[in-house]
């Protein structure tokens, strides 16, 4: 369970998958090539997204750079990912939010970013698609505990935010969901605050491991997986990663988000993975891999800690939870 760099192993899967993401560029490497032929590690191929009529995904891959860094687990398959969601603007059964989520249309699609910036900007999907790609494989741990090893595809949010020039008064970055009731019908259940909102802090935010993504195993995101863009922070739990993203606000307070206003005893402003830490109602000491139902052990920060630990020195994470 220990991260290594791609530059000394490449499981088959991941290979196979990028190789997936040359082919459509034209370019497969003699470097590639070898990477492959020293994976320890293989998947099997059927994890690789193929169009198929139960399973429709769009054709065409997204052009992104090999992710920079490796993890030496399975990916969990296309299929897993893409059918068991949390998105509860839909329904809060994981396993029809996919079938409920179909027909949303995410194009064509505006976010605005603005607040304490110099330059707000409205960005369309032509914008965004401007931003140059990169495959990251992160760890997804739900604070259900649960997890996946995700192949997303996107860039890094402080991309997006050095555009936009944050004031020196800007200390947290607040995201907000789409709010069409009318097409979500979750959002139509009064027990939560609607729009969903998320918030980081200024730093987490510019972190190189935060990331926009806009596509999964090189295919663009599936509408239950939060298309077109979604926030993707691997140590932090994954309700933090805000789907559907409309409004990106950077604010000199402290975002309340939707579920620290819901649950403000069980679901606190960091949201860090962290097994030392239980949930009020359950343990968060050990996870459940989707796919395989496996049980492994959940890492403090997810197992980013030697990237993100410096980021809390000095905090008591029992009490910022
Ligand atoms: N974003 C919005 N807008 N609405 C949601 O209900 N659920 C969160 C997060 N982002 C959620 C959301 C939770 S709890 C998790 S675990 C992840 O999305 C799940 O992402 P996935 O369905 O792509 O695996």
């Amino acid at each position: 369970m220990e991260k290594i760099k791609s530059s000394e192993i490449t499981p088959e899967s991941q290979y196979l998958s990028r190789r997936e993401f040359l082919k459509g560029l034209g370019i497969v490497s003699a470097s590639s090539m070898i990477l492959a032929a020293c994976g320890a590690q293989s998947a099997s191929s059927t994890d690789i997204p193929t169009d198929s009529p139960a399973n429709p995904v769009n054709s065409s891959p997204l052009p992104a750079t090999p992710s920079p860094t490796v993890i030496d687990e399975p990916l969990t398959s296309y299929e897993a990912i893409t059918n068991y969601n949390n998105y509860y603007e839909f329904t809060t059964d994981k396993e029809r939010v996919a079938s409920l989520a179909k027909d949303f249309p995410t194009s064509p699609w505006q976010i605005e970013v603005g607040g304490l910036v110099n330059k707000p900007k409205t960005y369309d999907l032509d914008d965004i698609s401007k931003f140059s790609l990169q495959e990251r494989i992160y760890r997804l741990r739900c604070v259900e505990a649960w997890s996946m090893v995700i192949p997303w595809v996107g860039f890094p949010l402080s991309e997006l935010l050095k555009e936009v020039e944050p004031t020196s008064d800007a200390k947290y970055v607040r995201f907000e969901t789409i709010y069409d009731p009318e097409k979500m019908p979750g959002q139509k259940v009064q027990w939560y605050q609607w729009p969903y909102i998320e918030g980081l802090r200024v730093d987490e935010a510019m972190h190189d491991l935060t990331i926009l993504a806009t596509g999964i195993y090189g295919k663009p995101l599936l509408p239950q997986n939060g298309a077109p863009v979604r926030l993707v922070v691997p140590w932090k739990y994954g309700f933090k990663s805000i789907k559907g993203i409309v409004k990106i606000d950077l604010v000199s307070e402290m975002p309340t988000s939707l579920w620290m206003a819901a649950a403000p005893n069980e679901y606190g402003f960091y949201a860090n993975v962290n097994p030392e830490v239980s949930h009020p109602r359950w343990s968060q000491a050990s996870e459940r891999r989707i796919g395989d139902n496996s049980r492994t052990q959940t890492l403090m920060f997810n197992g980013y800690e030697e990237e993100v630990a410096h980021l809390y020195d000095g905090m008591d994470l029992a009490v910022n939870y």
